[in-house]
């Protein structure tokens, strides 16, 4: 409605915008609908400005590379019982998944252990970012037309702020019963370590009512990163399923290292580069965000001759620039070996990860922690099991297709009751061994 979209389709342009003028596109344009529900103030959707810097300072303090390191023991035992989940019912992958990326953001979160089904915070997570994802949708008239969210709520028509009301009060509660959860454990010995206390704890003083505000609605929107790091975990078991002399290489690499006596462990990293290459390549293949999360220009710009009025969207076509072949040559062909050898630190074949967690002053605060569980799912579960393909009731292989749903974060399109048919086995009894 009169609104400008503007999608930036090149490297080039996505630096010069998003990058080099940064001051006037890390805004985000704003749904009314979202904001009614009770998402007004979640960090993703934040408008540019004091709060979005604060909340910015905060995640930076306890999600920066090196905070991020002291996080990885407890990264290494989620993986652990993912494995041992694995082993147990395979066919649930991606339930098991989700379940060991959102362990690790609600005990980084709140120091909050969760159990495997039915956990209550994490149902009120899902639930709430369900919400979230549902009142983005067009289909809201105020979504279209701000403007309605000042009728009473009796006028006819105005049933969303009935249901937005409703809704509120779940989100509301996503925040605040974990995050007073950690505040009451923060008068304990051991309740100091949730990212709540680090927030609240760190200058000193005893914190404020709007610094607790802030750091409740900071904390409270990290799991929406669960979904990004599931979906990248999808895409790792399709690329498996279907190019298994990549997976066969990778394995041998991690067999070399660990002699196949224990689990590989994150200091093993930079020993295994083709582990590392076979993961830049699934972002690369299969970006979670395509698009990225919209930026919104802030002030009227010229660019190349063309005029971004203030109050655009922008999108960066992240999905186009990974599959350009003056970027990427043989853009469709799944080869990890392209971030080895000659090219590596040329303008060819470039690490995928400088376009797939986003830019500039929007770019993901919990880029070091995916990219910790990421390699942790990677190393371990190809260091036990051997993903391949399912078969049919006469053995014949069945071929996932290669198929994502649309919308912003894409993921392998759903099979009920499975992802897409995969067969995931150990490699051997001494491999099942070592998930203990
Ligand atoms: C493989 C996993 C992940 C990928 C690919 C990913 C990617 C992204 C991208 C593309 C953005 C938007 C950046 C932009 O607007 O330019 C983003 C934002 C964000 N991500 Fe992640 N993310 C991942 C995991 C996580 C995790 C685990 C967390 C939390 C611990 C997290 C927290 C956030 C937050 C809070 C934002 C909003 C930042 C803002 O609006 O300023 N992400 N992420």
């Amino acid at each position: 409605m009169g609104q400008h979209l503007v999608i930036l389709s090149s490297a080039e342009a996505v630096e010069d915008l998003l990058l080099k003028r940064g001051a006037i596109y890390s805004d985000r344009p704003t749904l009314a609908m979202q904001q009614l529900s009770g998402w007004e103030y979640a960090y993703a959707t934040l408008r540019y400005g004091e709060r979005f810097r604060a909340t910015r300072r905060l995640s930076g303090r306890v999600m920066n590379s090196r905070a991020s390191r002291d996080y990885i023991p407890m990264q290494e035992q989620a993986m652990r019982r993912l494995l041992k989940m694995l082993l147990v019912t395979p066919e649930r992958f991606e339930h098991h998944i989700k379940s060991a990326a959102g362990s690790i953001v609600l005990k980084l979160a709140y120091d909050y252990d969760t159990v495997d089904d039915h956990d209550p915070l994490v149902d009120l997570a899902d639930r709430a970012l369900e919400i979230f994802s549902v009142s983005s949708k067009p289909h809201w008239a105020v979504n279209l037309f701000p403007a309605l969210r000042y009728l009473p709520h009796w006028f006819p028509g105005c049933g969303f702020l009935g249901q937005a009301a409703i809704w509120k009060k779940v989100v509301r509660e996503m925040y605040k019963r974990p995050f007073e959860m950690a505040k009451k454990n923060m008068q304990t010995e051991s309740g100091h370590d949730s990212m709540i206390a680090k927030m609240l704890e760190g200058d000193g003083e005893s914190p404020s009512p709007d610094l607790e505000e802030l750091v409740m609605l900071c904390v409270g929107s990290l799991y929406g990163g669960v979904s990004q790091t599931v979906s990248a975990g999808l895409s790792f078991l399709l690329a498996m399923t279907l190019y298994p002399d990549v997976q066969h290489r990778a394995q041998a690499e991690i067999e070399a290292i660990t002699g196949g006596d224990r689990l590989p462990t994150y200091n093993d990293r930079e020993r295994m580069p083709y582990v590392d290459a076979l993961i830049q390549e699934v972002h690369r293949w299969n970006p979670v965000l395509p698009c990225g999360l919209p930026h919104f220009c802030s002030t009227e710009d010229v660019y190349r001759g063309f005029r971004i009025p203030s109050g655009s969207t922008v999108l960066a076509n992240v999905w186009h620039i990974t599959h350009d072949p003056k970027i990427y040559p043989e853009p469709f062909a799944f080869n990890p070996d392209r971030y080895l050898g000659d090219t590596v630190g040329s303008s060819v074949n470039p690490d995928p990860k400088g376009f797939i967690f986003g830019f500039s002053r929007r770019e993901c605060p919990g880029r070091f922690v995916a990219d910790a569980s990421v390699w942790l799912m990677v190393a371990t579960t190809l260091a036990t099991f051997n993903i391949g393909m399912a078969t049919d009731e006469n053995g014949q292989p069945l071929v996932p297709d290669v198929k994502y749903s649309s919308g912003i974060l894409r993921r392998v399109r759903r099979l009920h009751p499975l992802s897409f048919p995969c067969k995931i086995v150990p490699k051997s009894p001494r491999a099942a061994a070592l998930v203990g």
